[in-house]
């Protein structure tokens, strides 16, 4: 197995690295009074900066023993409702998210010096939504979502493989109909926190909250 270019040099400056961020300032006064707006004006600028997978975030639950657990999903959906993914509702996150439903995501668009943090209560979205985001899917993605069991072992790819072959002969010349174990959860927000960063590690921090949903949002700066 390939191991790639000697680390070596790079790990040994790791703590000396130092960006300093030149980036126009944040205040309470310029962002918008509700952060979902705020999250769209940011993410269309991540668009435009050509930052990577700009709608890609950090879903962080926790686990049964009480450990938080992080992985990489990319949003679907951004709305007044909240924030939405899809995945397969059998694999861990989901079993985490069913049993205690409170989730972060965590958004950074590093290009901008920017994260953008939110908390929130989480519910599977309705079946004709999940439906409806199905059928947009690449086919082959649609026959992924049945061949792999999410987050079980499997002996080995050729496992997944076979399971695709078997599916796409059994689903030939035919719409692949959504498997019942996968669809959407909408994370709700409770809390959302917006990082800018500046010079000097004097950072600009705006938290917003609502601590329920008929509430208004309340701004606040933080210190960095
Ligand atoms: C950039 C990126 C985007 C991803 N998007 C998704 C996604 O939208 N849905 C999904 O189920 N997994 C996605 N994954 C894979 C997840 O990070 C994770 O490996 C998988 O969902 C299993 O997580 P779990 O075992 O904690 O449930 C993505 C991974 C990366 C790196």
């Amino acid at each position: 197995m390939s191991i790639g270019a000697d680390p070596s040099a790079a790990l040994a400056a790791l703590a000396r690295r130092r960006a300093d961020y030149e980036s126009a300032g944040l205040d309470v006064a310029d962002v918008d009074d509700d952060p979902i707006e705020q999250w769209k004006h940011w993410y269309g600028q991540a668009v435009e900066a050509g930052c990577v997978e700009p709608n890609a975030f950090v879903l962080g639950t926790v686990d049964d023993e009480g450990f938080p657990q992080t992985r990489y999903l990319l949003a679907r959906g951004v709305d007044a409702e909240g924030f939405v993914f899809f995945t397969n509702y059998d694999s861990d996150k989901s079993r985490q998210l069913a049993a205690r439903p409170r989730a972060s995501m965590l958004f950074t668009w590093l290009q901008l010096h920017r994260q953008l943090r939110v908390v929130g209560l989480v519910e599977r979205v309705s079946a004709a939504e999940s439906d409806a985001y199905f059928a947009s899917r690449p086919r082959s993605s649609q026959i992924g979502a049945w061949a792999s069991p999410q987050s079980q072992p499997i002996v080995d790819r050729a496992v997944l493989e076979l399971r695709v072959d078997e599916l796409e002969a059994k689903f030939a010349g035919e719409p692949v109909p959504r498997p019942e174990h996968w669809g959407g959860w909408r994370l709700d927000p409770t809390m959302i926190e917006l990082w800018q960063g500046r010079p000097s590690r004097l950072h600009d921090r705006i938290r917003y909250t609502r601590p329920a949903r008929a509430d208004p949002w309340a701004i606040a700066r933080l210190a960095p």
